[in-house]
């Protein structure tokens, strides 16, 4: 039998982001289930919870993030910080593990971290990134140097519902723009990504070849570099949680007492944030639309507040059990829940293709980068979803939820949904697109 001193040792370079971590350890549980030791690199700042992970074995570095360094609200300043203060830990970190491991085979890096090659090339051992974002949101990204030349990104609102000559289907205010002060850094961050893609040894997707071909055949015109997608991650594997923030397992009995297919479940995902008078309309919206909903309000989500206390006063008890709030939910098995019919959602992609995993037609509220781009192949490619085009107001949210759960254009939406979601169980059977991808990406990791 098979020691697991003699399993070669993939080294996981994670990126302490929600949406980042979550399919980085679904990836090192499909690993681990092919036969590979797991050795997880991680930062202080957002640090996993290695007890969900006995079967790893968890590294930690020192990522030098100040509080208010950690606490800034600019995610890409964050970004920057991080990628400029890890490099001396995680060479240093890299190359004692390299240098106690024989079976060494490759270190898989988020696409976020993108100073590793210098470090990867220097100590000789492949480097394979992860890139979280789907093969449409990839392309727009691959042109953002040409998209800013051009000034798409700091257009004019009267251009933003006109359409992009180089990308189609999207209009111009889809493009992946940043939430960040200076948008300098933005570019700089899309500089180094780039760079950091064309150089590695391959790329991993949580992607299914099968619902993107065309923007496949263009990444792979564009990128010199083989292509891995082997999504959806999280349906290979058995839940485990990444979660930084504690789920409210309380969502599932709430459920449990609502009719099949009547809930309309919100989350706004693990960065993006509201402003108070768009939460207020939100929450009208969803009480007056009379169905039941199931609602994430993430400490932080609301600019300026803690968290609901500026709800009016009786309102959470006037809905009279209809409704239910939490600060962060277990959102996999909500999807997953008979109740629940459909999601009000910014479009991260993870929480895209858990939907679409379920069956589970979406309403689209994006706020930055890959967001938009997901948003309108929901709405306009895929028409699987509606999409909140304009100012978030009551009226629009109450409608959109009522179009959505109760009216024959929901109804159709619901229909072309399950195709895809049967495209995402079939692809990663045996002779599907994404089991045939994972088996030629085992077999170039062992060539190395
Ligand atoms: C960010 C970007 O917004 C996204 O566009 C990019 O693709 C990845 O990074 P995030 O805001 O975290 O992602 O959204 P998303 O990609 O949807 O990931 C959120 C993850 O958190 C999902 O896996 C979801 O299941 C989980 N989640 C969300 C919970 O477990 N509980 C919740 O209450 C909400």
């Amino acid at each position: 039998m098979e020691t697991r001193e003699a399993k070669p040792v993939i080294f996981l370079f994670t990126f302490p982001l929600q949406g980042h971590l979550n399919p980085i350890f679904q990836l090192g549980n499909i690993f681990f289930n092919k036969g590979f030791s797991i050795t997880v690199i991680h930062t202080n700042f957002n640090s996993p919870n290695s007890s969900n992970f006995p079967h790893f074995t968890f590294v930690s570095i020192p990522d030098g993030l100040s509080e208010s360094e950690a606490t800034n609200p600019d995610v890409i300043d964050i970004l920057h910080d991080l990628n400029s203060k890890c490099v001396a830990p995680f060479g240093n970190c890299l190359k004692k593990l390299i240098s106690q491991e024989p079976n060494a085979a490759c270190v898989i890096v988020d696409a976020l971290w993108y100073f590793t090659h210098d470090l990867t090339d220097k100590f000789g051992i492949p480097r394979i990134v992860l890139r979280t974002v789907n093969l449409s949101a990839f392309v727009a990204f691959s042109k953002f140097h040409v998209l800013r030349e051009k000034g798409y990104l700091s257009l004019q609102e009267s251009k933003a519902d006109s359409p992009v000559p180089e990308l189609p289907y999207l209009r111009m205010k889809d493009l992946p723009w940043f939430q960040t002060e200076d948008p300098r850094t933005g570019d700089t961050l899309q500089r180094g990504v780039m760079k950091s893609l064309k150089s590695s040894s391959g790329i991993i997707f949580n992607a299914i070849e099968d619902l993107e071909p065309d923007q496949l055949d263009e990444t792979l015109r564009e990128f010199p570099v083989p292509l891995f997608c082997i999504g959806p991650f999280h349906k290979r594997v058995s839940p485990s949680s990444s979660s930084l923030l504690t789920q409210d397992m309380t969502c599932l009995s709430w459920l449990d007492k609502q009719a099949s297919k009547s809930v309309i479940y919100i989350s706004l995902g693990s960065i993006a944030a509201i402003d108070e008078s768009e939460f207020l309309e939100i929450a009208w919206g969803l009480r007056n639309s009379n169905q039941p909903f199931l609602w994430v309000v993430r400490p932080g989500l609301i600019h300026g507040t803690e968290w609901i206390e500026n709800l009016p006063k009786g309102f959470i008890e006037n809905l009279e059990g209809r409704g239910k709030i939490v600060k962060w939910a277990p959102q996999m098995e909500v999807l997953a829940h008979r109740a629940t019919g459909g999601f009000l959602t910014h479009c991260g992609w993870n929480s895209t293709i858990e939907s679409i995993c379920e069956a589970v037609p979406m309403i689209c509220k994006p706020s930055f980068g890959d967001q938009r781009v997901n948003a309108r192949y929901i709405s306009d490619v895929w028409r699987i979803g509606l999409h909140l085009e304009n100012k978030i107001e009551r009226v629009n949210i109450e409608n959109s939820v009522r179009t959505l759960m109760t009216s024959l254009e929901g109804e159709e939406i619901r229909k072309r949904i399950l195709p895809m979601k049967e495209t995402a169980e079939k692809c990663i059977k045996l002779g599907g697109s994404s089991h045939r991808n994972l088996e030629n990406l085992i077999a170039y990791i062992l060539s190395f």
